[in-house]
């Protein structure tokens, strides 16, 4: 266990054993369009991924996938949509963004719609200029 939150049963945990129906359960409340996957390649190739739990439910989520060297990449930072606004999704980024620190990470990177800018810029990210491309979208 790497923390809690001050006067509830939240905790958070570096790594710890998920299932996929945990993680299927969790990405299926809190995001509109997500579809059952697997995740354990996922895991095993990140460089960290914290979980929050309140007793045994997993309710917060997030990852670090990492290129062997000084970057990171933030993704799908969840927190179930019953335990938003306590501040527990800025504590899974902090929890990540400190164990990227302890292991030598030098740049996080991370990419987001517009209207959440908020939660990024209370958790340290600074706007920057950045490039992406949608393997899938045919139109492109
Ligand atoms: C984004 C998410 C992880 C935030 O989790 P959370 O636990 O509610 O966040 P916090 O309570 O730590 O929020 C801290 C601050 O960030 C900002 N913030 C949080 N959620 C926000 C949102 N949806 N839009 C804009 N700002 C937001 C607010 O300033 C908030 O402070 P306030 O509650 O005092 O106003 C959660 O809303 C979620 O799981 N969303 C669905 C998945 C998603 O879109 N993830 C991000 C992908 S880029």
């Amino acid at each position: 266990m790497v923390g809690t939150m001050a006067g509830t049963h939240i905790r958070f945990e570096f790594n710890p054993s998920l299932t996929d129906d945990a993680l299927n359960t969790l990405f299926g409340d809190s995001w509109p369009d997500h579809e059952p996957c697997e995740f354990t390649d996922v895991l095993r190739r990140s460089l960290v991924y914290v979980g929050a739990f309140d007793r045994d439910q997993l309710i917060g989520f997030v990852y670090l996938a990492w290129d062997g060297g000084v970057h990171a990449f933030l993704l799908d930072p969840t927190v179930h949509p019953k335990y938003r606004r306590q501040g527990i999704g800025l504590e899974l980024v902090r929890h990540a963004i400190e164990l990227a620190r302890a292991r030598g990470v030098e740049w996080i990177h991370v990419d987001f719609a517009a209207e959440i800018q908020p939660f990024y810029e209370k958790a340290g990210f600074r706007p920057t200029l950045a490039g992406l491309i949608h393997l899938r979208d045919r139109s492109l």
